[in-house]
């Protein structure tokens, strides 16, 4: 029985919420395994459209249990809000739901020190304290859900904490300073809510797994964002790439089977970094409004642009992607030329591999083959045989690129406006 990972191969934002959603059908558990409330994933059922920051979005299917892993930083308000919006749509959140005990949690002073650290240095974040809880986590200072069920554990942590944020507020940001006594008892307040979903997740899921169950990890944000393989310092902090579905649910690489990138047609990103693809002119804001190119948890425009196959490359490599999912092909009809960057040139020399040096990949130029476009709407369409050639063409050059089948094309928002070349489980 597999398991399988799901993985952004681009910048993040490549409709991964759709493919999980499609896939969860066939499967029993669906585990988050990093990242936090900076995703969104958007999942359109019944003209309802869901946006879903922490919860796996295999809540909206009946009786999926739906984890959050230890690798997860989790932020108990924003997970409340998420809680009662979905109970109030008639979700049943109440026997689907588990967080591992080793989950970080965001801290009202971790939003507090990113607020005024993008001041000094802008990465562009979502500003939902992402980085600073990650840092807190590899510095051993971190808070975890379990100290929610230990009062004392808890208040000693905040009050070590604050002692150091508070310092930095004051002396380097010159901003306001946090009240340790507010931040305990909020958190005390969220620990009554929350303390019934706390569970040892990485035994139940290594259970389930063991016996047979089919087992789904929903990856946030994509591969060019990964602390490790991503653009660096431009950056999520968390690893974002296959990999990391081991480490942030507890799970052995042994046990897992199958990993399907998510591939946009076309590349988008959201805040700074370089990005070699982008299209200025006209034509990026024309798929910007066409592909509804907004962040679904900012709002920000994302930057849009041509698909990348440098960028690919890497991303297939450093996951090993056994399938792809394409998605929003149906967004690219009507251009009539479209690019596909194969290579970059760096001063005088040709490269083929993403370069490690952010230095170098910001004066990078895109090598581009051009392809036909078509005229023919793709929307909606079920059958690949029905796609128009030139989409075929497109869709093939991808493949042969990347040497990984494409086994799904998504052609629109809906749960049924999909292309299953191959069932990839
Ligand atoms: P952070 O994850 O909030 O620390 O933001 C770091 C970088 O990752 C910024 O460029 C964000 O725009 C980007 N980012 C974080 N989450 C997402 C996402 O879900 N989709 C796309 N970009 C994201």
């Amino acid at each position: 029985m597999p398991t399988v990972v799901i993985i952004g191969a681009q910048w993040g934002d490549e409709g991964k919420g759709k493919i999980v959603d499609f896939l969860t059908e066939k499967c029993d558990y669906v585990v988050r395994f990093q990242g936090g409330c900076n995703a969104g994933h958007t999942v359109v059922v019944d003209d309802e459209k869901y946006i879903l920051h922490l919860i796996p979005s295999g809540i909206l299917h009946k009786n999926k249990k739906c984890i959050i892993g230890n690798g997860v930083v989790l932020d108990p308000e924003s997970l409340l809000k998420e809680i009662d919006t979905l109970i109030k749509k008639g979700v049943e959140i109440d026997n689907n739901l588990y967080i591992a005990k080793h989950c970080h949690l965001i801290m009202p002073y971790h939003i507090a020190i990113e607020e005024q650290s993008e001041k000094k240095k802008k990465i562009g974040t979502t500003k939902k304290g992402i980085g600073p809880c990650y840092t807190d986590k590899i510095a051993r200072n971190g808070v975890r859900m379990i100290d929610l069920l230990y009062p004392e554990v808890l208040k000693n942590k905040i009050q070590a904490n604050l002692e150091i944020i508070n310092f930095l507020l004051k002396n380097l940001y010159n901003a306001e300073t946090l009240d340790e006594q507010k931040i305990f008892s909020q958190y005390m307040d969220y620990a009554e809510k929350l303390k019934k979903y706390i569970d040892d997740v990485d035994i139940m899921i290594n259970n389930a797994i063991d016996n047979g169950k089919n087992v789904l990890f929903e990856g946030a944000q994509g591969t060019l964002l990964d602390i490790d393989h991503g653009t660096y310092p431009y950056v999520t902090s968390s690893n974002t790439v296959a990999g990391g579905a081991c480490t942030g649910a507890g799970v052995s690489p042994k046990k897992i089977n199958k990993i399907i990138g998510i591939v946009k047609a076309y590349t988008t990103r959201v805040g700074e970094g370089p990005f070699p693809t982008e299209i200025k002119d006209e034509l990026g804001e024309q798929i910007r409004q066409k592909g509804g190119e907004f962040g679904a948890t900012t709002g920000r425009p994302r930057r849009c642009g041509w698909l990348d196959l440098v960028g690919l490359k890497h991303s297939a490599r450093v996951n090993g992607f056994t399938g792809i999912a394409i998605t929003k092909l149906d967004i690219l009809d009507g251009i009539d030329k479209l690019k596909v960057c194969v290579g970059y040139k760096y001063g005088n020399t040709v490269l083929e591999e993403f370069p490690k040096e952010l230095e170098i990949l910001e004066k990078c130029t895109p090598i581009y083959e051009e392809l036909p476009g078509w005229n023919e709407s793709t929307k909606g369409i079920k059958d690949y045989d029905n796609l128009p050639d030139n989409a075929k063409k497109y869709l093939q050059f991808i493949e042969d690129s990347l040497k990984v089948k494409i086994q799904i094309i998504s052609t629109g928002q809906k749960r049924d406006e999909i292309i299953i070349k191959e069932f990839p489980l």
